[in-house]
Formats: structure tokens, C-alpha cells, sequence
């Protein structure tokens, strides 16, 4: 069965590893997810954005998570990413997900504690866990884009009341990464993830984790990130893929053609990331 994100990130914080949450769009991130957790030996987490659970619909969703999760027998979460209202997050609790995101960050800071706080309530009632988030991360995701310069970092002290207040199980905080690929490198604030970390019992979340340089994520880790979000970078591997063998063959018609090249890509950037992670024989 799918469990809450409670089953591993304890562990991952004491053991100073991170889960990768590694977000699902379609039926070949499902299966190429699962089976380069597999081979390692790897919890992790499905995230679904509002715009992905929209485009695969919420019954196929699950039924994906539930057969990757009957398959592998590993501990898996299914987890609603970047969630918007207390309506969405039920929704997907009365679904089968065993875990959500209320992303509140865009409400002023009473207001963001507040709604975190009702989620927290329902959601733990039914054994799912909660991650909350404050700061803004910059980048595009879905339809929501955050100017580089409206992304501001998240306050340290912010950050440690609105986890007493809230009792997240995790807490994302803007300290430097954006969705997307980076023009450049990002600028990551790991006193800030130090200082937050320390205070609480529960890890910090990076968003964002596409295109960030593998000593850039050790170091984070280092400093008390325990969960790592990764979406863009399996989009580019299977688009990527997929474009060289249209453009090559412009009489392939069968998508298994394609489809299948596109998902072991996606194998390959999902087991080079679990590694970097060092989550590998934590199931
Ligand atoms: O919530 C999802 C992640 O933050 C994904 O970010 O697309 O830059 O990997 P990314
Ligand atoms: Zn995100």
C-alpha cells in the first residue's frame, strides 16, 4: 500500500540522506520511477501537481501509485505537489493519495499558518502526512510562474514558528532554487536550511532540484534537506529522447517506438538522482 511520508523521512533526517520526490505526468514516469527505485532499493515519493492530476485524471493517478507501489513492495508516497485549496487536498485524500502539499506561500504569513494548520488537522486524522511551504521559489511550474526577483527567501525565524504553529511533517522554504532549468547556477542559502533545520524536528524540502550541480544537493543535504523534488529534468530526458528519434525516423508512427527509449532516459536520470541522494538501501 502507499504510505505517508512519515514511514521515511524521520529516517532521512537522523541519516542525513534525502527522498527524492519525483514528480509523475503520465504512465511511463509511473513505471520508470518505480523501476529505478527498484534496482535501488529506493523509498520515494510520486508528486502531482494540480496541472498533472487534471491531465491524468485522479483515478488513473492512483491506480498507477497503487500498482507501483503492489509491484515494487517498496514504501512509496503518493503526494499531491504544490496543492492550492483545503477542497484539492481532500479531494485527493478521499482519492487513496497518502500525502499532500498545501503550497500557501503566496497568502500573507498569519494566513499561510492557518490554512496549513486546518490541512494538518484533517490530514493527519487519516494518517496522511503534510508539507507546508513558505517563501517563494522562483520559476515556472504548470501555470505558475514566480519572477526570479519575487522569489524571496524564506526568514529563518518565520520558518521555525510556522512549523511549532503548523506541525508540518516537512517544510519547503525558497532558500535560493527555482523550478525549472537554471540559466545559470543557483544561489543556495544553507545557513538559511541549517538554521531551520536545527530548530525543528521535521526536514526542509528543495524544490526546484532540476539542473542544480550534484555538490550544490550534497551540500544541502548536509545542512538538513531530506526531501529533494525533481520534475523537470525527467520531462527533458523523454522530450529530448523522443525528438532525436521522430527527427531521425519520419516514418515511425508506433509510439512504443519512441515511448520506450523515453522512459529508460528517464530510468537512467531518476537512478543517477536516488544515488546523489543516498537513499539507495533505505527501503
Ligand atoms: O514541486 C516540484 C519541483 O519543485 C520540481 O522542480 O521541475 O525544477 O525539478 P523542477
Ligand atoms: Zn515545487
Amino acid at each position: 500500500p502507499l504510505v505517508s511520508m512519515n514511514e521515511f523521512l524521520p529516517k532521512a533526517k537522523a541519516n542525513k540522506f534525502a527522498v527524492g520526490q519525483f514528480n509523475m505526468n503520465n504512465l511511463e514516469f509511473a513505471q520508470a520511477i518505480v523501476e529505478a527505485a527498484m534496482e535501488l532499493k529506493s523509498p520515494f515519493i510520486y508528486g502531482v501537481s494540480e496541472g498533472a492530476l487534471k491531465y491524468m485524471g485522479i483515478e488513473f493517478t492512483v491506480a498507477m501509485a497503487e500498482a507501483a507501489a503492489k509491484k515494487s513492495g517498496l514504501p512509496i508516497a503518493l503526494h499531491l505537489d504544490h496543492g492550492s485549496s483545503f477542497e484539492v487536498a481532500m479531494k485527493c485524500i478521499r482519492a487513496g493519495f497518502s500525502s499532500v502539499m498545501f503550497d500557501g506561500s503566496h497568502h500573507p504569513y498569519e494566513e499561510n499558518i492557518k490554512l496549513t494548520k486546518e490541512i494538518v488537522k484533517a490530514a493527519h486524522a487519516m494518517g496522511v502526512s503534510v508539507e507546508g511551504e513558505l517563501g517563494t521559489i522562483g520559476g515556472v511550474e504548470d501555470d505558475i510562474s514566480v519572477e526570479e526577483e519575487n522569489a524571496n527567501l524564506a526568514k529563518p525565524e518565520e520558518a521555525i514558528r510556522f512549523y511549532e504553529e503548523t506541525g508540518v511533517d516537512a517544510l519547503a522554504i525558497a532558500v535560493g532554487t527555482a523550478h525549472g532549468m537554471y540559466s545559470g547556477e543557483p544561489n543556495i542559502h544553507y545557513d538559511i536550511i541549517e538554521k531551520v533545520s536545527a530548530a525543528i524536528p521535521v526536514p526542509i524540502v528543495l524544490h526546484g532540484g532540476s539542473g542544480v550541480p550534484d555538490e550544490m544537493i550534497k551540500k544541502s543535504i548536509a545542512a538538513g534537506v531530506g526531501k529533494i523534488n525533481v520534475n523537470t529534468e525527467n520531462q527533458v530526458a523523454m522530450t529530448e529522447t523522443i525528438r532525436d528519434i521522430v527527427t531521425k525516423d519520419q516514418k515511425v508512427y508506433d509510439p512504443r517506438k519512441y515511448l520506450t527509449p523515453a522512459r529508460k532516459a528517464m530510468v537512467e536520470v531518476v537512478k543517477s538522482k536516488i544515488l546523489l541522494f543516498g537513499s539507495n538501501n533505505q527501503a
